[in-house]
């Protein structure tokens, strides 16, 4: 076991609070919730202030969360206007490419303001309207920020699919939440290569219909084809429009994004995320997680697809003024001191990455990242996924030189900001753990029974009250919301992680106990990868776990029985991988697929999926009792298959 890190006198003084008013504070906020966000919702500009502040119940069969709901204001006018008079020539976005070679770009408030008027028009002008969806599959450039905060200027609601997910995970996004709107780009561009994303676009479109409008910004120059009638070159429409837009007064509970997310079942859900309290929470927590303070460099390497860069990229630092890093390629090229080399370039001095990231630079050993500086960092923090110990010290000692404290925050697309987290003036370090709930969590651990675990304990992580962060239902789906979070422990909102909680009440993320994949912070759900599995022709049922990857955190490990008739052989192995890859995306790539003649299912025939972990795991003197087998012989097979191939 590590060491406690202990908080330096240095990171006391200096930030927002250390220790004493961490606890006071904190307190307070689960004491009188009404009292606590009343304050903190002050941190923005509101149109008409709010005076009711918190109106929430998790109660089975009435869940409605509602924060500041008299109140109304406009994400982007907090997020850039509001900056202008104080902050109009600071740097609001940096931008770095792909391509060290390409000059970076730095986009002042005041630029923002503009390409965010000229954004918005330009939608106007395609007729998007105050609650449309907007669907927006774009690269890292800073067209993406453009594009999200137009749409929050107007009030339509953006819903962003990182660009990696394939023309068939696009088309049901899009069919889903009715989006008659999509903005992308001619092609992305990431580790030295093209992404077509315009291609995907039209591939996608192919499989839904009702898509109006595509607005297409160029970022290489690319020849693709346009649709005549459906597609717009972004560059030509805005010339003709106005660099003037007023923004949209929206109500706090008025929809601000929808972002998909796997679940345990089905397809992926669509997050819902409102104005008000979502605002408050991230730009909230982006302050007090990373001591965020005037001036600071930050950078978030989060792909805009997903709710990190959601909240950590652009709506949290910009509602607080920051200049934010938008990174368009990846941590390893063309080498792997990229990352190093950009905080040197940029003076960089809040770097917020996830575990993976961390676990592969470490692969490559201390040498490239000592011979950069790395001087003008002060913080570190990961997200994503349990950080294993070894990297967390790593992280420290290497890249931070024993100088910055790591901040582990735990939280999910669903809460919308940071939900345990060490906050750097107040927290001792333990490595591995995500330390402590934020101002106004009330985690909880509970047995499988629901009975409330006291002390240290081990049990499935519930939250018992809401935040103003937290997500307000399933897009046109406020059933499953319900059923998804609050009927397995009725009244609490359940997180799906597991989690130990140790003598001095620090919280240790364990990893989903549902069937949700964690593969290199991305989430999947089994489900899904099963259901691609079996639409190919040559499969006729499919069983996924994960199992531990080194790099990768989980792994993929697919289970797949054939049409009778169907031979295996490792050319069909290759074909699924590549089948799934086109289905889903690159992210969702079975790592292992093992042929099965049969798969254990109980005599209701419901897979026993963790029989199947264990053998993944290779882990075959404990598979438990398979008494319960229709037919336990399967059981020994798929046991001799694995160590066959080994
Ligand atoms: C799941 C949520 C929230 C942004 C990125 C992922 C896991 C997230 C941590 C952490 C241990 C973590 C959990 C969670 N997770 N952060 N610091 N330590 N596990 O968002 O795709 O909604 O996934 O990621 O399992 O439930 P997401």
């Amino acid at each position: 076991m590590s060491e406690i890190h202990p908080v330096t006198k240095d990171w006391a003084e200096r930030a927002w609070v250390d220790d004493a008013e961490y606890k006071a504070l904190y307190a307070r906020s689960v004491s009188d919730p009404d009292g606590f966000w009343g304050e903190t919702g002050k941190r923005l500009d509101w149109i008409k202030p709010f005076t009711k502040v918190k109106n929430t119940s998790f109660a089975p069969g009435n869940v409605s969360i509602k924060w500041y709901e008299d109140g109304t204001l406009n994400v982007a006018a907090n997020c850039v206007d509001r900056h202008l008079a104080k902050r109009g020539d600071q740097t609001a976005i940096i931008f770095e490419a792909d391509d060290p070679n390409e000059p970076s770009r730095h986009i002042t408030y005041r630029e923002l303001h503009t390409e965010v008027c000229r954004f918005a028009n330009v939608l106007k002008a395609q007729g998007v309207k105050r609650g449309d969806r907007v669907t927006i599959y774009m690269p890292m450039i800073p067209e993406a920020g453009y594009a999200m905060l137009a749409c929050a200027r107007i009030g339509a609601v953006h819903s962003v699919v990182f660009g990696g997910f394939s023309p068939d995970s696009i088309a049901g996004r899009i069919t889903d939440c009715t989006s008659e709107y999509v903005i992308t780009a001619d092609e992305g561009v990431r580790g030295g290569r093209k992404i077509p994303l315009k291609a995907n676009i039209d591939a996608a479109l192919e499989k839904c219909s009702g898509v109006k409008s595509v607005v297409v910004v160029k970022r290489t120059g690319a020849d693709v084809p346009m649709k005549p009638g459906r597609d717009v070159w972004f560059d030509e429409t805005a010339k003709g429009v106005s660099t003037d837009c007023p923004v949209e007064e929206m109500g706090a509970e008025d929809p601000l994004f929808i972002l998909y997310t796997s679940g345990s079942t089905g397809k992926p859900k669509g997050v819902l995320h409102t104005t008000g309290g979502y605002l408050v929470y991230a730009s909230y927590t982006h302050q007090m997680s990373f001591d965020y303070h005037d001036g600071d460099i930050y950078w978030c390497t989060a792909d805009v697809g997903w709710v990190t860069g959601h909240s950590y990229v652009l709506y949290g630092p910009l509602a607080n003024g920051a200049t934010t890093l938008m990174f368009e390629g990846v941590p390893n090229w063309p080498s792997v001191s990229r990352c190093w080399e950009v905080v040197d370039k940029h003076k960089v001095n809040i770097f917020y990455t996830a575990p993976t990231a961390i676990r592969a630079l470490m692969g490559a050993g201390d040498e490239p990242v000592k011979k950069t500086s790395r001087a003008s960092l002060k913080l570190l923090a990961t997200v994503g996924e349990p950080i294993n110990p070894e990297a967390w010290e790593w992280y420290y000692r290497v890249v931070g030189d024993s100088r910055c404290p790591v901040i582990d925050t735990w939280w999910q697309t669903e809460t919308g900001g940071h939900m345990i987290t060490p906050l750097p003036g107040a927290t001792p370090l333990k490595p591995g753990s995500a330390t402590q709930p934020f101002f106004g969590v009330k985690p909880e651990l509970v047995d499988s029974d629901g009975k409330v675990l006291e002390g240290a304990a081990s049990g499935n992580l519930v939250i018992t009250d809401s935040w103003p962060g937290q997500m307000r239902t399933v897009y046109g789906d406020h059933k499953r919301f319900e059923e998804t979070y609050f009927s397995t422990y009725k009244g609490k909102y359940f997180t799906g992680d597991g989690c130990r909680r140790d003598e001095d009440g620090y919280y240790w993320i364990t990893g989903r106990v549902d069937d949700v994949l964690n593969v290199s912070g991305h989430r999947l759900g089994t489900a899904e990868v099963e259901s691609a599995l079996v639409a190919h022709p040559k499969v006729s049922e499919s069983a996924v776990v994960g199992y531990p990857h080194a790099m990768k955190g989980q792994g993929i490990y697919a289970y797949v029985t054939l049409m009778s008739g169907e031979v295996a052989s490792e050319e069909l192995r290759k074909e699924l991988i590549l089948w799934v890859r086109k289905e889903i995306g690159p992210i969702a790539s079975p790592d292992v697929i093992q042929f099965a003649p049969g798969l254990p299912k109980t005599r209701s025939g419901k897979i026993m999926r963790r029989i199947l972990r264990k053998i993944a795991e290779d882990d075959f003197t404990n598979l438990g009792d398979t008494s319960t087998l229709a037919d336990p012989a399967v059981v020994t097979d798929l046991v001799d298959n694995r160590q066959n191939k080994k």
